[in-house]
């Protein structure tokens, strides 16, 4: 009695396992494609990218604003360069870093993340046709994969607070001006009754100081932790504070 049993559930295993290959081999994949070999490539290859420079005739705000931040550099930036020509296969670096890598070939389209990065190739129908605009986190993070992670486990994440609703997409900045006090005061009371909050009132500590405090940390091929999950420890009062 004891045996069948064991043997019928070898036997369901073996389905299900055969049933999960088949699926996750034969799934038929779409236009957007989030995958761990290709990262970086949201969007097929099939279509014909064009450059931030056609973009920028209708959309000059939005190309003023993104031309000055680290997406538009982000081939060129010298600290990047830096790690470039350190590293083993310098090939996947080029994934998030330009536009339209194809891992086939080891080409790009353009250089930087541009426009069409996020946006999908040109479609030349546009703009009677549209362009596509993505605003979930799994989508930055396909990029920004420590961040995602991190932003998966904290309250933010849970509440399904996005990235776009703290980070105005073209420029990058924390959407709220001046300092990001005014950021987190869209959502939370500035004045927290905690002895930590109420010492700090008024002091000209900003909220990320404590919140979005990056230890001091060893690049890995140029990447660090982003401290995403907010949460504030005792760890860093002695910056400040000495006794
Ligand atoms: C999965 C996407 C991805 C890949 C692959 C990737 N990067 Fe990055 N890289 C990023 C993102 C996103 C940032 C910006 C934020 C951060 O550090 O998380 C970044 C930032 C950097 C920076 C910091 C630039 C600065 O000015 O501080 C360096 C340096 C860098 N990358 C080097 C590399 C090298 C070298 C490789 C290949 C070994 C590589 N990257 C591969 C996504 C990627
Ligand atoms: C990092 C990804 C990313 C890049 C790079 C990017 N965009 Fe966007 N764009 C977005 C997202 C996400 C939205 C939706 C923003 C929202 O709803 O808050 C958006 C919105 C837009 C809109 C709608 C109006 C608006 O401003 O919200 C236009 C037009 C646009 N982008 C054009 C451009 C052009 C032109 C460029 C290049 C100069 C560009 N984008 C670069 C992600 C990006
Ligand atoms: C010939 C002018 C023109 C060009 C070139 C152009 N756009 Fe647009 N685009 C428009 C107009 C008009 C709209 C609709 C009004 C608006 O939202 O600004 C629009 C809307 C958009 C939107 C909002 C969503 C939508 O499609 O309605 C995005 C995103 C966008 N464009 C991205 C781009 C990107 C990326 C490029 C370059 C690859 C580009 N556009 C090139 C004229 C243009
Ligand atoms: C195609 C890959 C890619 C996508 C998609 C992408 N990013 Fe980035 N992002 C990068 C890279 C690479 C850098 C770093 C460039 C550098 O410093 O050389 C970066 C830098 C940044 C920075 C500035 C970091 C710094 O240290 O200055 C912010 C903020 C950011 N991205 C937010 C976003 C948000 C929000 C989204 C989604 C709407 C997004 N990114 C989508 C690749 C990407
Ligand atoms: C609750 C608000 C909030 C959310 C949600 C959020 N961010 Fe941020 N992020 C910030 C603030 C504030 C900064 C500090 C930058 C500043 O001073 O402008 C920052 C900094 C960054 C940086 C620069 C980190 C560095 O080390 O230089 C990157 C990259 C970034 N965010 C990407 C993302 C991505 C990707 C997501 C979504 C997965 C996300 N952020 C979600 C508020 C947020
Ligand atoms: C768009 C709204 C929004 C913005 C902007 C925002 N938050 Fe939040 N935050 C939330 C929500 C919603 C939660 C989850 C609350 C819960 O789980 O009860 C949260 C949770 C938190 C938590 C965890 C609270 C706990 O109980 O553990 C911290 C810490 C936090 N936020 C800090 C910040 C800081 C610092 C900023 C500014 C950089 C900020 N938030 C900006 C909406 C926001
Ligand atoms: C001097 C450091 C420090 C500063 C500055 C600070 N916090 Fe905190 N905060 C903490 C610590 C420590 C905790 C408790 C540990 C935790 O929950 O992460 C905390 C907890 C929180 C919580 C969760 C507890 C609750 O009452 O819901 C929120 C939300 C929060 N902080 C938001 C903020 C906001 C918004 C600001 C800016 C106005 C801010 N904090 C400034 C250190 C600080
Ligand atoms: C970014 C710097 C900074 C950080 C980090 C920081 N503080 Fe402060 N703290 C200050 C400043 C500035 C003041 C106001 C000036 C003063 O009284 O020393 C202050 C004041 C205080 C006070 C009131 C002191 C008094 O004599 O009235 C207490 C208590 C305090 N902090 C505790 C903490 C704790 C606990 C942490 C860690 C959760 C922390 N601080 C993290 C900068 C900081």
């Amino acid at each position: 009695m004891r045996q069948r049993s064991q043997w019928l559930a070898f036997a369901v295993s073996f389905v299900i396992v055969v049933i999960t290959l088949g699926l996750t081999l034969l799934w038929p994949q779409g236009d957007l494609v989030f995958s761990d070999s290709d990262p970086g490539r949201l969007f097929s290859l099939l279509g014909d990218y064009q450059s931030p420079q056609l973009c920028r005739e209708c959309h000059s705000e939005q190309f003023e604003s993104w031309s000055q931040t680290t997406h538009a550099n982000a081939l060129f930036d010298p600290i990047f360069r830096t790690y470039l020509e350190q590293a083993e296969r310098p090939g996947e670096c080029l994934a998030c870093h330009t536009t339209g890598y194809d891992t086939a070939t080891g080409q790009f389209v353009l250089a930087g993340v541009t426009c069409e990065a996020c946006h999908g190739p040109y479609r030349p129908q546009h703009p009677e046709e549209s362009m596509t605009i993505v605003r979930s986190p799994e989508f930055c993070g396909d990029c920004h994969r420590v961040t995602l992670a991190e932003w998966q486990t904290s309250r933010h994440g849970i509440a399904a607070i996005r990235c776009i609703d703290c980070h105005e997409v073209h420029t990058q900045q924390a959407h709220a001006a001046a300092t990001t006090n005014t950021l987190c005061a869209e959502c939370h009371r500035p004045d927290i009754a905690e002895p930590q909050h109420q010492a700090h009132n008024g002091a000209g500590i900003l909220c990320i100081d404590c919140h979005l405090d990056r230890p001091d940390q060893i690049p890995v091929n140029g990447h660090m932790l982003t401290a995403h999950s907010f949460t504030a420890t005792r760890d860093n009062c002695g910056e400040c504070h000495v006794e």
